[in-house]
């Protein structure tokens, strides 16, 4: 039941992004290899696969989330899982559909055991997700849980204070309006 939603059988492993049109491609083509080659990180060691992104690389929202679990590590694409099915139906709920927005995580490979990434794990990774966020360029930042909302606004406030309230970042030449929101495995577990 998981392969179905709304009725239509998903292909999971269709590549949206890479197949995408505009200048956008070559520039993520090379990001996603420079995260393949990064050096001396345990995360990449334990992992089976990358996950780099999901969606529309010409989207105007792009949404962030903390890091790979045992689903998406095994096919390769963010929130395909538990917490990826609750996603695509609050993305329903707004009339989105998880193609028509850009999806990446905090950290590209899985943390073992589900855990949530080290300070020192993300410090790798956030020059990586600052050059993405940059590729992209996207009007609204869409950050899932205090993992994306720490790395990207800084220790500012709990996730349950600051949902839903807009905040204006500048990350390199992008201004992007940014708003946070529970992330789906934590309503899960409510
Ligand atoms: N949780 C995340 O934060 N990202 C995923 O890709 C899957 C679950």
């Amino acid at each position: 039941h998981n392969l179905i939603f709304n009725n239509q059988t998903i292909n999971r492993y269709k590549d949206t992004v890479f197949e995408a049109k505009g200048p956008k491609v070559e520039q993520l083509r090379k990001l996603k290899s420079s995260i393949e080659n990064i050096q001396g990180c345990n995360l990449k060691k334990n992992a089976t696969n990358i996950v780099f992104s999901d969606g529309n690389p010409n989207s105007q929202i792009m949404i962030i989330g903390e890091g790979p679990g045992a689903n998406e590590d095994k096919e390769g694409y963010p929130f395909v899982g538990r917490a990826g099915i609750l996603l695509d139906k609050m993305l329903l709920s707004i009339k989105l559909d998880r193609k028509k927005v850009y999806i990446t995580n905090v950290v590209n490979f899985r943390p073992p055991e589900n855990r949530s990434p080290t300070e020192k794990e993300i410090e790798i990774y956030l020059p990586y997700l600052n050059k993405h966020i940059q590729i992209i360029d996207p009007k609204i930042l869409i950050l899932l849980g205090s993992t994306a909302l720490n790395t990207i606004l800084g220790d500012i406030e709990v996730i349950s204070k600051v949902r839903g309230k807009w905040f204006k970042k500048k990350i390199g030449n992008c201004e992007v309006f940014v708003i946070a929101s529970f992330h789906p495995a934590f309503l899960m577990r409510q």
